[in-house]
């Protein structure tokens, strides 16, 4: 379904559609009102006085609206934050001081996540703060029907409208019809939670400098507990692009679930009916079930798994610097010494090859190569590369069967030398371009590692 440049928000909310053709209009859409085609001042004065959460209509489009109700620029570019220092400053200031400072900040350019649960207390605190915000959902295709319930009677109840992202349609549809309905039960949920969760958010972020998140050190000790109120988060990329770009706030990160619930009662929030049915973290309806008194909220997530491994991809940075720091000590995401075989390989994918040294030896070696090359120099413990992880996934996905071959060597460790004087490794990750008729590979020279980016370059070089 093609998106007409007239209606993209319209078509926006109810499609659902390739990320080629949802992209382009969609940051048209925000990038467009941001620059505010009507002089600036008249809308600002206007719902300056009435922010969109008191005032929205629910048969307007959230997205242009969204877009123009804002009145505050952004105070500042994220780069020049330091967000650590901040999160230390902000560390026992309030979730609605935090939300203030969030949607102060960056006006327009963040959103709240809503998964339909608890983290409704977030859509409550930004209404406290008399603030304009944006809502978004990632519509997996496979929630309860409790939570599309609880979304209309949340739009209903504070009058907004919720920017829902789906799946890509025909990712779903190559998914489903190769691994079946429940595929998830057999060889885990990161696949499924890829194309369903993890790459549509990834395109609502690329729209946003910045988003708030409900997550609480409380829910996994495994894999919360450090979480700051603020931090740069470095698996995903805002509008800006590159690593760094984007912002992720969790005002609630200190509170408890019991103070989440007490909030909820006391502001009298309506909340999801799966709640009473002993449902506590509540996702997927195929992943989710309820907890019996005294049971961990995570415990009915996925539990067929591992507790380790109970993030869908939304939060990886959680599970990822744990490791790091375990085999670190610090968790700065310095390399480590001698144990870094331990730590989970990334950039798994049937479309990407995995070039050994001699493999990696042959194809520089090669003066005619049938087929160019695009291989990435990485460590898996980087962050930087965990960062480009799903985009490189993707790349090599759009790849297959093009002509192109997408490869990986892991180029740390005894390697690191052999990558630095033959191979032009400086930082990782470093992405070379290997092209057909000439023998030196091309480095990709450009901190940009989206999909469209690392797909520019190839096409200029083929
Ligand atoms: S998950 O990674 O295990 O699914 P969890 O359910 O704990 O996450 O929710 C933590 C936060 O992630 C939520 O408060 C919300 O901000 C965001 N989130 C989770 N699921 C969704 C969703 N479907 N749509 C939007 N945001 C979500
Ligand atoms: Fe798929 Fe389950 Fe992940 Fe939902 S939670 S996206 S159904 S694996």
């Amino acid at each position: 379904m093609a998106l007409s440049a007239s209606s993209p928000s319209s078509s926006f909310l109810r499609g659902s559609f390739s990320s080629h053709e949802l992209k382009a209009p969609w940051i048209h859409s925000v990038r467009l009102l941001d620059q505010c085609s009507v002089p600036r001042d008249s809308y600002c004065r206007k719902f300056l006085v009435k922010p969109i959460c008191a005032e929205q209509k629910i048969s307007d489009s959230v997205v242009p609206l969204a877009a123009t109700l804002v009145a505050p620029e952004v105070e500042d570019r994220i780069e020049t934050e330091d967000y650590e220092k901040l999160a230390k400053e902000m560390e026992q200031a309030s979730p609605l001081e935090i939300m203030d400072k969030a949607l102060e900040k960056f006006g327009n350019d963040i959103a709240i996540a809503f998964s339909g649960a608890e983290d409704v207390a977030l859509i409550e605190y930004a209404k406290l703060t008399g603030r304009p915000f944006r809502v978004f959902s990632l519509d997996t295709g496979r929630l309860n029907p409790e939570t599309y319930q609880f979304f209309d009677t949340i739009e209903k109840h504070y009058g907004i409208q919720i920017e829902y992202m789906f799946p890509d349609a025909v990712e779903v549809q190559a998914l489903v019809r190769s691994k079946g309905l429940f595929s998830f039960y057999e060889d885990g949920h990161q696949e499924c939670c890829r194309v369903r969760k993890v790459r549509p958010l990834r395109r609502a972020l690329k729209g946003l400098r910045a988003w708030i998140t409900g997550q609480r050190k409380d829910q996994s000790p495994g894999t919360r507990a450090e979480i700051p109120v603020v931090q740069v988060d470095l698996s995903f990329e805002g509008m800006d692009g590159g690593v760094g770009s984007l912002t992720k706030w969790n005002p609630v990160a200190n509170v408890e679930g019991q103070d989440i619930w007490n909030f909820l009662r006391a502001m009298n929030v309506p909340v999801n009916s799966l709640h009473s049915q002993g449902y506590i973290s509540i996702g997927c309806e195929p992943c989710t079930r309820s907890v019996l008194p005294g049971q961990h909220e995570r415990e009915g997530r996925w539990w067929w798994e591992d507790s380790k491994a109970k993030e869908c991809g939304l939060h990886k940075g959680n599970i990822k610097q744990e490791e790091v720091a375990q085999l670190n000590g610090n968790g700065n995401g310095a390399e480590p010494t001698n144990e870094s075989d331990r730590v989970t390989d990334i950039f798994n994918s049937q479309n990407l090859v995995t070039l050994s040294r001699s493999g990696i030896e042959n194809l520089a070696r090669l003066e005619n190569r049938r087929e160019p090359w695009v291989v990435v120099l990485y460590a898996p413990w980087c962050r930087f590369c965990q960062a480009m992880e799903e985009s490189y996934v993707e790349l090599a996905e759009k790849l297959a069967g093009s002509g192109v071959k997408v490869g990986k060597f892991r180029a740390d460790g005894e390697q690191k030398a052999y990558a630095q004087q033959e191979l032009q490794l400086g930082s990782f990750p470093t992405i070379l371009f290997f092209p057909r008729h000439v023998a030196s590979p091309i480095k990709y020279p450009s901190e940009n590692r989206d999909v469209d980016s690392l797909m520019a370059f190839i096409n200029a070089l083929q």
